[in-house]
């Protein structure tokens, strides 16, 4: 599952790492603007375009020949260089060893501020361990159809079902701060950690203190919930799978299907999280409207007058006339007191013609697209 999603991240980075040059490029290709050819935008590499012309990035050329060119095919060796997955059948799993206590001990030192001791969660911060995995899965199990007021313990013990996703996770995500930062030693001693706080064996062997994780070893971790993901949507059976397993309505609630009057009394609904009963304010509280202000012209008729008779000089000062959001040359302007501000834009002052050169519009209409412009310059 993390495979996919990984890939796509991958396309999408190289999409957007190459898409405005890219485009350029194309363009410039079909309406042959290249000086001999060539165009170097950015240091100095070309790459093959079309009939012999070159730009500076890789053009995807199946999408050359209808719409827009954008990103590229990524190489095997970019592939190769972004793909850190690690698989289930040990797929990107490297060689290394770590020991619980080593674990222990870098656990103490960079997960424990956030996960807490022994990986019991700290605030919003997941907790990694909740004692036993194995009875953990029992009470995830129970959730689905004997709901417990309690919550489930979702962990990654009880509830990932593969143990590579831990390595991977841990390994290019953790610490939060700092991802890719831990060595592969360190992240087998990590998981060796995270196994024996969840209680989980491996080969029947305990993880005590002195136990030494390496590739072999883990490869042989068998989750708890291995199986709890059903129906098994993989495969050519899995739409089957899927239509079996919602056919049978003992898979889900109570085990009949009911769209009214299902309850005798009230509900039992399954508590995940502490439920959050005292909202300040409350949730839902009359509001009044603001009232409308009959008196004032709407501030919006200044600003559409604006936009239309005075943006093309007062937008910015290259007119030589004062710049909305120019508070100075505003404040400037205001010495002369408003009612002389007002008179001037009816009648014009200097290169500022009568009205701003529409004179269809009146008084008051000049006057509410100066109290617009004064307000958006303050
Ligand atoms: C600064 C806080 C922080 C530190 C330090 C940190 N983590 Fe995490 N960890 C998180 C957060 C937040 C998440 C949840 C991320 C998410 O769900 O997107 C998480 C998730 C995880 C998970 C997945 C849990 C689950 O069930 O989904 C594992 C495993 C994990 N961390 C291991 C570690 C290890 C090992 C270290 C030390 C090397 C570490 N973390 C250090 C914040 C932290
Ligand atoms: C053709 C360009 C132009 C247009 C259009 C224009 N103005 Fe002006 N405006 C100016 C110039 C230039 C000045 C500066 C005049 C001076 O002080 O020398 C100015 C100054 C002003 C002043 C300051 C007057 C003062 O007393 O200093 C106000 C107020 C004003 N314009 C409002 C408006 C309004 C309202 C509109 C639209 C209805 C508008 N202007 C349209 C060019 C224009």
């Amino acid at each position: 599952m993390f495979k996919s999603y990984h890939k796509l991240f991958i396309s999408s980075v190289l999409v957007v790492a190459g898409t405005s040059s890219t485009i350029f490029a194309a363009q410039s290709s079909v309406s042959n603007t290249y000086d001999n050819g060539k165009r170097v935008i950015d240091g100095g590499v070309t790459y093959p375009v079309t009939n012999g012309k070159t730009a500076s990035y890789h053009i995807n050329e199946e999408t050359l020949k209808g719409g827009y060119a954008y990103g590229k095919k990524a190489t095997e060796n970019e592939i190769k260089a972004w793909d850190i997955d690690v698989m289930p059948d040990g797929t990107g799993l490297p060689e290394g060893k770590g020991t619980v206590e080593e674990g222990d001990e870098l656990y103490e030192a960079k997960c424990v501020s956030c996960h807490g001791d022994f990986g019991s969660g700290s605030g919003s911060y997941p907790a990694l361990a909740k004692g036993n995995a194995e009875e953990g899965v029992a009470t995830l199990k129970n959730q689905r159809t004997k709901p417990d007021m309690d919550g489930p313990i979702r962990v990654f013990g009880t509830y990932w079902p593969q143990a590579s996703t831990l390595w991977w996770y841990i390994k290019t995500g953790m610490p939060h701060a700092a991802p890719l930062s831990l060595t592969d030693d360190e992240v087998y001693a990590l998981s060796a950690y995270m196994l024996s706080i969840n209680e989980m064996t491996i080969d029947g062997e305990e993880l005590d203190d002195e136990y030494e994780l390496d590739r072999e070893k883990f490869l042989k971790i068998k989750m708890p919930n291995k199986d709890g993901f059903v129906p098994n949507i993989d495969g050519p059976k899995g739409t089957d799978n899927m239509r079996d397993y919602m056919s049978n309505p003992k898979n889900y609630g109570n085990g009949t299907r009911c769209m009214k009057n299902c309850f005798e009394g009230e509900p039992v609904l399954a508590k995940i999280q502490t439920e959050i009963k005292e909202f300040s304010p409350p949730l839902s509280t009359v509001r009044e409207l603001p009232k409308a202000d009959a008196s004032a012209t709407p501030a919006s008729e200044g600003a559409k007058i604006y936009e239309a008779s005075c943006a093309v000089c007062h937008a910015t000062d290259a007119m030589g006339a004062p710049a909305v959001g120019d508070k100075k040359a505003w404040e400037a302007v205001l010495k002369k007191g408003i009612d002389t501000v007002h008179k001037n834009a009816i009648i014009g002052i200097n290169a500022m013609p009568p009205k701003g050169g529409n004179a269809n519009l009146t008084d008051d209409q000049l006057k509410a697209a100066v109290d617009f412009m004064i307000d958006q310059s303050k």
